[in-house]
């Protein structure tokens, strides 16, 4: 499974690469405006830290204003991807941008047949929000495997990128579930390699270490 970072955080971003472990980014307006910077500066200078895709969401609506601004924001950088909506003008400008050769991540999805639909408009990505599903008393997780069957059923490429994404136990079901990639908030991502038995057993292995001089030569 690829992780994302969902964040427009640039210093947040540049952190978490250090682990080699990040392979994309996710923005949408929302976490831009909590940067309180101008999102085309930003996307610029997250594209420089992470070489693996980074999302740009449209402000615009309507299909002339998105492939303005989806073509512009593919001009920042060769691995931007243009985020659009899951509606009618999304989808035709999802096509629009495609056969341009622009990427596309279809987003705020939340049924199984706008992914099908997003599917056939051509698009890289779609994003199934599964927290918002939670929230209203829905299963995310549950639209992400009929996602993947629908996917399945038929071939297509489109890669399931999990958003909404909570909690650790949210980024372990979507990866069981068949999501190709899952893009998570920097204090989510963090928690993915805690264990309190690996801390214990960590400090067993250095008390008996200490109590017998145990050491490595180097
Ligand atoms: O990737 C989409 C994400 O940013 C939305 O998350 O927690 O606002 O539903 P949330």
């Amino acid at each position: 499974m690829k992780l994302f970072l969902d964040t427009a955080d640039a210093a947040e971003i540049r952190e978490l690469a250090a682990t080699g472990l990040v392979d994309g980014v996710t923005t949408n307006p929302s976490l831009a405006a909590k940067t309180g910077r101008d999102y085309s500066e930003s996307l610029k200078e997250i594209c420089s830290i992470v070489s693996g895709s980074v999302s740009a969401e449209v402000l615009a609506t309507d299909f002339d204003g998105m492939l303005k601004e989806g073509r512009a924001a593919a001009k920042i950088a060769p691995n931007i991807y243009v985020k659009v909506p899951s509606t009618w003008e999304g989808m035709k400008a999802c096509r629009a941008l495609t056969d341009g050769g622009a990427r596309v991540n279809v987003t705020l999805c939340f049924s199984p047949l706008q992914a099908m639909m997003a599917a056939k408009a051509g698009a890289a990505f779609i994003s199934p929000f599964i927290g918002r599903v939670d929230d209203i008393g829905e299963d995310g997780m549950g639209l992400i495997r009929d996602i993947r069957a629908i996917y399945d059923n038929y071939g297509f490429k489109t890669e399931i990128l999990a958003a909404s994404i909570r909690s650790v136990s949210h980024v372990r079901e979507a990866a069981l579930a068949g999501a190709d990639i899952s893009t998570i908030p920097a204090d989510i991502f963090k928690k993915l390699m805690s264990h309190p038995l690996t801390d214990k057993g960590l400090a067993a292995f250095a008390a008996d270490a200490k109590k017998a001089n145990v050491t490595i030569k180097v």
